[in-house]
């Protein structure tokens, strides 16, 4: 169990406005980032969504045949997604899941997941990268993006090593700007 600090404190509704803002696209668009990872059809989740910067991308490429899953600890977060898609065919697309800190507890699998800027909020990572593990299929990737401004080198060396030690293989270290990334996939 890691111990919790500063840089593990869960990111508030309050701040939701900031990871939403349109200048963001300019570095990390969603598409561009994901779509070496997403195809129509797909069942893929989103954990520690947030406002949903990444979720609304996710399924479009998903299409009407796809699924996201959309899972927050905030009811807060999880509501501004829903508010975005309430009058659109997306909200069709989108299942919204509420976690604990300390629990996913969905029992589908999943062709891909997202963990963008959130490992760093969770608790126990080996705890939580373990039941991510069991939420992939065979071949399943995971693509983990963590904030350079809050989580060192050194940091994220011992998140790779607990992912290596959970049993994913590390496949790719993705440029995302202002990021240190990894692509996971299960080692079966
Ligand atoms: C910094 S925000 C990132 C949101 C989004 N992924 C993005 O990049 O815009 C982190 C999100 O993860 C959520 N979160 C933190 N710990 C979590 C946990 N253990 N399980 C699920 N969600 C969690 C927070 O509530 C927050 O919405």
């Amino acid at each position: 169990m890691m111990e919790s600090t500063e840089r593990n404190r869960v990111c508030g509704v309050e701040r939701a406005g900031a990871l939403d803002i349109s200048l963001r696209k300019l570095f990390q668009d969603p598409r561009k980032i994901l779509k070496p990872f997403i195809r129509e059809g797909m069942a893929v989740a989103d954990l520690g969504c947030g406002p949903g910067f990444f979720t609304i991308e996710m399924a479009k490429m998903v299409g009407k045949t796809g699924k996201v899953t959309a899972v927050d600890l905030q009811d807060g977060m999880l509501d501004i997604v829903r508010k975005k898609v309430s009058n659109s065919d997306l909200q069709n697309i989108i299942i919204f899941h509420k976690c604990h800190a300390d629990k996913i507890e969905l029992t589908e699998s999943f062709d891909f997941i997202l963990i963008f800027y959130m490992l760093h909020e969770v608790p126990d990572q080996s705890a939580f990268l373990n039941e991510v593990f069991y939420l992939l299929k065979p071949r399943g990737r995971v693509l983990i993006v963590e904030p350079k401004f809050h989580v060192t080198k050194n940091d994220f060396d011992s998140s790779k090593m607990i992912m290596e030690k959970t049993g994913y293989k590390i496949v790719e270290e993705l440029k995302v700007f202002l990021s240190r990334s990894v692509v996971l996939e299960k080692n079966v």
